[in-house]
């Protein structure tokens, strides 16, 4: 009886050992014609008739139980084997294939450029809704109701809300957040009732600059301009003001640097004037700084409005909005 225990203990002890690549010696130790069993069967006609059976009983056990646990050694290494002989067919010292890398969309490329000019320039920055009301995108700009002026930008309306026609509608929402001295850019995307085309699509990207405090004057409006368009551009840019009307700057002007392409001399990209037209600026109307609840007396500001979209285009080339939305893989890569 001890004798088939000690085999039992012997071959857990055996199973360990020679673990799984070694199965094939380990089944010719057990159960090989002159293995250990064989060996306790052989044995049996020795014994007195009266332990015989009982021994033969749980030999058999011993031997059932050893055959399955060799059994399952013998499969888990041909399930090594076979794993190997596939990685082996996939040769791993190939080199692999790299999926395509993405890059950031030029349309961002250029307004990461430009809010990190203003982010040296000391601008904090301010963020507003694209459904707007009418109060902020509107009147609290000094558009009356019904005033013509309303139709200088078409207006995309949901209910009794306006998708904001213009980034100027955060100037009275970060008055009232932020107060006064301000000095903010004031961000996001804009919508327009407009006919898709080279020039126009009915939404894009502005920002507008809003500087509020004592004593700011058109002084500082022009050196503000000069100096992020030069940063931009990545060279000395010459801006000029021609008067225009906003309701919500007084005086108001639109201005144009001096052509980034020719110099000035006239080119097909500023249609021979030498000058371009890029954003709209003026000093704060006193009623936007009432309703921004700033006492105009005692403060002033100025005031512009920039077309991310108009930028991307002007300094990267491009002569086509639509390319900015339409997600053609092979235009946005190459840039
Ligand atoms: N909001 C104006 C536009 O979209 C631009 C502008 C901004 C003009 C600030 C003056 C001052 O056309």
């Amino acid at each position: 009886m001890n004798e088939l225990e000690e085999v039992a203990r012997q071959f857990e002890a055996d199973l360990l050992e020679f673990g799984a690549a070694r199965a094939e010696e380990l089944r010719i130790k057990y159960l090989s014609k002159k293995g250990i069993i064989s060996k306790l069967i052989e044995k049996i006609p020795t014994l007195p008739p009266d332990q015989r059976r009982d021994f033969g009983k749980r030999l058999n056990e011993l031997k059932s139980r050893i055959e399955a646990s060799i059994k399952q050694l013998a499969e888990a290494q041909s399930d090594r084997v076979s794993f190997e002989v596939k990685l082996l067919d996939n040769d791993l010292t190939l080199e692999g294939k790299r999926p395509p890398v993405g890059n950031k969309h030029v349309l961002f490329k250029a307004r990461d450029e430009l809010f990190e000019i203003f982010k040296h320039m000391g601008f904090s920055f301010f963020d507003g809704p694209e459904l707007e009301t009418d109060f902020y995108n509107f009147e609290a700009l000094n558009f009356p109701p019904y005033h013509p002026a309303r139709d200088m930008q078409d207006t995309l309306m949901v209910g009794d809300m306006v998708l904001r026609t213009h980034s100027s509608a955060m100037q009275v929402r970060a008055l009232q957040a932020l107060g006064v001295p301000l000095k903010a850019i004031l961000p996001g995307r804009v919508y327009r009732r407009e006919e898709v085309s080279a020039r126009k699509y009915p939404v894009f990207y502005q920002f507008d600059a809003l500087v509020v405090g004592e004593g700011i004057g058109v002084g500082h409006l022009k050196w503000t301009l000069e100096t992020f368009l030069s940063a931009f551009f990545k060279k000395k840019v010459e801006v000029r003001f021609r008067p225009s009307y906003f309701p919500f700057v007084e005086p108001g002007n639109e201005v144009d640097v001096r052509c980034v392409f020719c110099g000035g001399k006239g080119c097909n990209v500023c249609g021979g004037t030498g000058w371009l037209e890029i954003l709209g600026a003026g000093l704060v109307h006193p009623k936007v700084l009432e309703y921004g609840g700033v006492d105009p007396k005692r403060f002033s500001g100025f005031a512009f409005g920039v077309g991310v979209d108009r930028m991307t285009m002007l300094k990267y080339g491009i002569n086509d909005i639509r390319l900015l939305y339409e997600g053609d893989v092979r235009f946005l890569s190459s840039l």
